[in-house]
């Protein structure tokens, strides 16, 4: 799915503006100036298009995507599902959202309806059919919008009814049901499917395998939901592509059952920069994860649907983005594979919830203030680069995160209740490709593994069906696997394995056996000394928290524990399985281990990086490759003038003046460079 430009522009919102026609020609001019070419309208317009049930108003819609398309911009059409009006809340108390106390919301916010209710399906339906009817063939109308972050969980008695039906597909008999969910324990065996209820403080929490499922049926539900929307609207022109807006580490939804509702991936990204606790490199880590997550879905470019012109209004502090930041991180999404840049918003409210937040028109109204200026800059700046349109990021490295094993790792008790941290150990092991400028798809473990030379896996607790044999697969076909501790620990339905672990035939590949976990306070370490294996520095590491304590049968020992009742215990190991390599780490180690180790790795697998040399710390380049061009964006996150030297022959994209192997790059500068085509 590819649009014809690189998309510039973000969420409008005319109906709140309709009695100002002077404010709403003025938008006209405004984006003109602004370079904008794409608008996405209508997300939060329900009780304007539908004032009273069944008399829609879509007139001054109408007039909106005309005028818009008459001067060159396209409309991506929301279908106003993210926030219902006063009237359906009144009358239909059924689409009103029960929450985790069990009681029903009153009218109000948003986001907050029932993904099962036959009456809101019903009422969305019938709304998004009239506005495909009307709109789905004009030609200002390039993608749908379905709702708006789509998210939450319900708990009336139409969910907890579909999730006792959902179980009953899934599991056959209770008997199933009980075994799976090991409900013996604490006597909670189940005699009646009408006896299960979803988890909530004040009932059942206690059995894991039922959490787990019920994280599983809120992404089915949400899906089913998306898919309903998405007919409704495809029943009128199927070949009309439809889009929902993702979000940054969104625990709730599996994103990678999702992909496949949606034509296009698309998300929102609003990069705390600027914070104390973190430096710009590492906010850049963050958001970089989550775009190569983004691009990984469908391996192809997304849409970074909204991002923030300046500051949000929600996070704990508005903090402006500081010269040069906002070309920066607009300029990030594009380098991971992002086909656009939109903004939320185009124009500020003038009042309610987000009358402070962001936007590139601000209550003053003119295009003579900075933010504009920043926001001009991109457009323009998009306009010279719209020859990246048939590029994409290609990976030799991936990593494996798992949303089911993210909320199995999440609901165990121990080995570290006050902290197992598997999104944090995931992109500390990340973060040494994005050092070394090395592109890195995100998948699950559902995805495939042909293409990859190197596979990670870290804190893997829950192995899904069949994974296990696929990574065999991958390692003896020659491939290179990396675990960490606490991985194989427990099956699909969240049972721990028996016989030892990692489970399901991984103690064959890693060549060991995990005999027992120990757990550190914190403030108390151990070390890793690497032995003489010539992959490694000799030097020491500092390891807390997780210690894996580990029995080799074919693995060889890479590097020992320096202290504690286990010095002198294997803390790194590699296995030779057929044609390939597992690598085990058993403990958790600090960022330069992780730095070392993976720096080893890619010069032994020849990973290729978007530039053959060592980039400055806070500096990165990203490559997206095409049929005759590569495009490698280098970024500096830092505050500070940085120089690069590398062999590659380049030229700058937009101008074509050549860069004779060295580059030096402004504080926050991004330059983005045109090479002759990778091999691959
Ligand atoms: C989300 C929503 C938008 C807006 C922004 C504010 O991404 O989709 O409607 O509320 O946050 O940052
Ligand atoms: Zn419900």
């Amino acid at each position: 799915m590819q649009f014809s430009c690189l998309l510039h522009g973000g969420d409008y919102n005319p109906d709140q503006w309709l009695d100002r026609p002077d404010i709403l020609a003025a938008d006209i001019d405004l984006m003109k100036k602004a370079h904008i070419n794409c608008v996405s309208v209508g997300i939060f317009a329900w009780s304007r298009l539908e004032p009273e049930e069944g008399r829609y108003d879509f007139d001054w819609l109408e007039a909106i995507i005309t005028n818009l398309y008459q001067n060159g911009i396209s409309t991506i059409l929301a279908t106003p599902s993210g926030a219902k009006p006063a009237w359906m809340s009144r009358k239909y108390p059924e689409i009103r959202r029960v929450s985790r106390d069990m009681t029903r919301d009153l009218h109000g916010k948003r986001h907050n309806h029932c993904y099962t209710s036959p009456v809101y399906r019903e009422k969305v339906r019938q709304i998004n059919t009239a506005l495909a009817e009307r709109f789905a063939h004009h030609p200002g109308v390039i993608l749908w919008h379905l709702s708006n972050e789509y998210g939450g969980k319900c708990y009336c008695p139409l969910c907890q009814q579909a999730f006792c039906g959902w179980l009953r597909e899934k599991y056959g008999t209770l008997d199933a049901l009980n075994k799976a969910w090991w409900t013996d324990f604490w006597s909670h065996r189940y005699s009646s499917w009408d006896e299960i209820e979803a988890p909530v403080p004040a009932g059942e929490e206690s059995v894991h395998g039922l959490n787990l499922d019920w994280n599983r049926f809120c992404t089915h539900q949400t899906n089913d939901f998306i898919r309903w929307e998405a007919e409704s609207v495809k029943a009128v022109r199927p070949d009309l592509p439809v889009t929902a807006n993702f979000m940054y580490f969104f625990d709730e939804l599996d994103y990678y059952t999702l992909k496949d509702s949606v034509d296009v991936i698309s998300w929102d990204a609003y990069p705390t920069w600027g914070e104390n606790e973190e430096s710009e490199a590492e906010v850049a880590r963050r958001f970089a994860f989550n775009h190569d997550l983004m691009r990984s879905l469908k391996k192809q470019p997304f849409l970074l649907m909204e991002s923030s012109p300046s500051a949000t209004n929600w996070q704990p502090v508005s903090k402006l983005k500081r010269p040069g930041v906002h070309m920066l991180s607009s300029m990030q999404a594009i380098a991971h594979g992002s086909n656009s840049v939109q903004y939320f918003q185009w124009r500020k409210s003038r009042g309610a919830f987000e009358k402070f937040h962001g936007a590139v028109v601000d209550h003053y109204g003119g295009s003579d203030t900075r933010v504009f200026r920043d926001v001009a800059q991109v457009g323009e700046r998009l306009e010279a680069l719209g020859g990246l349109i048939p590029t994409c990021n290609r990976s030799q490295v991936a990593i494996v995160y798992d949303w089911e094993n993210l909320w199995a790792v999440n609901d165990a008790k121990g080995p570290r209740n006050c902290g197992l941290k598997y999104r944090e150990t995931v992109l500390s092991h990340y973060a040494p490709f994005w050092k070394m400028g090395i592109n890195v798809d995100v998948i699950d473990e559902t995805c495939d593994l042909d293409g990859y030379r190197l596979v990670i896996l870290p804190m893997l607790y829950l192995l899904r069906d069949g994974f296990a044999e696929k990574l065999r697969r991958f390692t003896d076909q020659g491939g290179t696997v990396v675990a960490t501790y606490w991985t194989g620990i427990v099956d699909s339905t969240d049972l721990c394995w028996l016989g030892g672990m990692p489970g399901d035939g991984l103690m064959e590949l890693f060549g060991l056996r995990s005999e027992e976990i120990d757990a550190l306070y914190d403030g108390q370490y151990n070390s890793i000394k690497p032995q003489q294996s010539g992959l490694f520095p000799a030097k020491d590491y500092r390891v807390s928290e997780l210690c894996d304590l580990v029995i080799p049968s074919t693995a060889q020992t890479l590097a020992v524990y320096g202290s504690d009742f286990y010095a002198g215990r294997p803390a790194l190991t590699v296995n030779q399985f057929g044609q390939g390599e597992a690598y085990y780490i058993a403990a958790r180690a600090e960022d330069a281990f992780q730095e070392d180790f993976y720096g080893a790795l890619a010069q032994k697998l020849h990973l290729d990086r978007a530039l053959s040399c060592t980039l400055p710390e806070g500096v990165t380049a990203v490559r997206r490759s095409g049929d005759s061009f590569d495009a490698v964006t280098v970024m500096n996150f830092t505050p500070t003038p940085q120089e690069i030297r590398f062999p590659e022959t380049a030229e700058v994209w937009e101008t074509g003046a050549p860069v004779n192997g060295a580059l030096s790059l402004a504080p926050y500068e991004v330059v983005v460079l045109k090479l002759a085509a990778s091999s691959r």
